[in-house]
């Protein structure tokens, strides 16, 4: 074997999870640290890329790449979404794969599972935001959606206000529920649950904590359920009417700059002129800074909606790797033993 091996650890998402990586404690400080990091410009973060197949059920696939520069990791995400696997073939929505290379010698070191790590993703910015925006005390929290996100959301938000003790969940269908909560209890024994037939209000009245992850495009969530004090987080596309909007004392986003331009509610609202820049209290990393105060009393409902930022998620995949090796996983695969010329190529080569 000569020195010219380029060689990468290869990493299962069953790999990752008997490492000790599905950690939510671990993503959310990952992101906390990404978050810090591209404020103070020791990240690269470029456009994202993004194929449509099929325009009507959104059907993509998109290459989302940043560098941490402290790091010297440069990685990729390519993750598909196909919103109709679930029902036309029983298996999941999403399915990420990412690659993080050296930005010393530009090599790959890790070929790794990214759907655990994306989810987490999306749970920990989500509980980032609940540390700083839900109540202390919050006890309940109450879910429409049953799905992949819902479930990772409720032990991001388990871990940052393990008193939660009441979660009440929604879904299209009432077998939906029972399986979330089948799956759920396994892992938050000291939770009570309840199914609520897909009636969507008996989930929200009265829950501390609301979460919406859906993947309909309809307002679900209506203003009058909204308990005082509430915080929200808003997982989805479009899944609330305006008035809830309209009802936040405090809309945070994860970038609003991103936000503004996708196609969830905020971002109806926007284009719509029923909010504007003005009515945006701030991003996620400016309370994290103390820029600016998180809630400031028991009273206020806080609207928070992340759309994704990939150098959280490669911030997480970083720490998962780094994890996992140091446990001793990752399977050593070789992209190539020598430089191609340094092989024999006798009668190898078709020209
Ligand atoms: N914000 C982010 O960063 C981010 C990241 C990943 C995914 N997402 C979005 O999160 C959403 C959920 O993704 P998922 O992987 O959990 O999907 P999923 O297919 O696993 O679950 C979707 C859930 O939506 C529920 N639902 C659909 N229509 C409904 C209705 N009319 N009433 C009540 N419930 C309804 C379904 O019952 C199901 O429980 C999707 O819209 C996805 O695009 C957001």
């Amino acid at each position: 074997m000569s020195n010219k091996a380029i060689k990468f650890a290869y990493l299962s998402q069953e790999e990752l999870i008997e490492a000790g990586t599905f950690n939510l404690k671990m993503a959310i400080e990952a992101v906390k640290t990404g978050l810090l990091k591209f404020k103070d410009n020791r990240i690269l973060f470029p456009d994202k890329i993004v194929q449509i197949f099929n325009e009507e059920t959104q059907e993509r696939i998109n290459c989302l790449p940043a560098t941490l520069l402290d790091e010297r990791i440069c990685g990729v995400k390519w993750v598909s979404c196909f919103p109709p696997n679930p029902i036309r073939f029983g298996t999941q929505n999403l399915c990420a794969v990412i690659v993080l290379s050296s930005i010393v010698n530009g090599y790959p070191v890790c070929v790794m599972d990214g759907t655990l790590c994306s989810n987490m993703r999306v749970a920990s910015m989500g509980a980032i935001a609940a540390d700083k925006l839900a109540k202390k005390d919050s006890a309940s929290i109450g879910f429409i959606g049953a799905g992949e996100q819902a479930k990772m959301h409720l032990l991001g938000m388990k871990s940052v206000r393990p008193n939660l003790k009441i979660c009440r969940v929604a879904a299209k269908y009432a077998d939906e529920e029972k399986s979330f909560i089948e799956t759920m209890e396994k892992i938050i024994p000291d939770m009570d649950f309840v199914a609520c037939n897909t009636i969507l209000e008996d989930a929200i009245r009265d829950s501390d904590i609301i979460v919406t992850a859906t993947s309909t495009q309809a307002p679900l969530l209506k203003a009058e359920w909204i308990k005082k004090g509430a915080f929200y987080s808003h997982i989805g596309g479009w899944e609330d009417e305006y008035k809830v909007v309209q009802l936040a004392d405090k809309i945070v986003c994860d970038d609003w700059e991103t936000v503004k331009h996708r196609t969830q509610t905020l971002s109806r609202c926007y284009k719509e002129g029923i909010i504007k820049d003005e009515d945006i209290y701030g991003n996620i990393v400016d309370i994290l800074d103390g820029t600016i105060p998180g809630r400031e009393n028991d009273d206020e409902f806080i609207y928070f909606n992340a759309v994704g930022l990939a150098y959280a998620d490669i911030s997480i995949a970083y720490a998962m790797y780094k994890h996992a090796i140091e446990q001793g996983f990752g399977r050593e695969l070789a992209l190539q033993e020598t430089m191609i010329f340094d092989k024999d190529l006798t009668g190898k080569v078709v020209l």
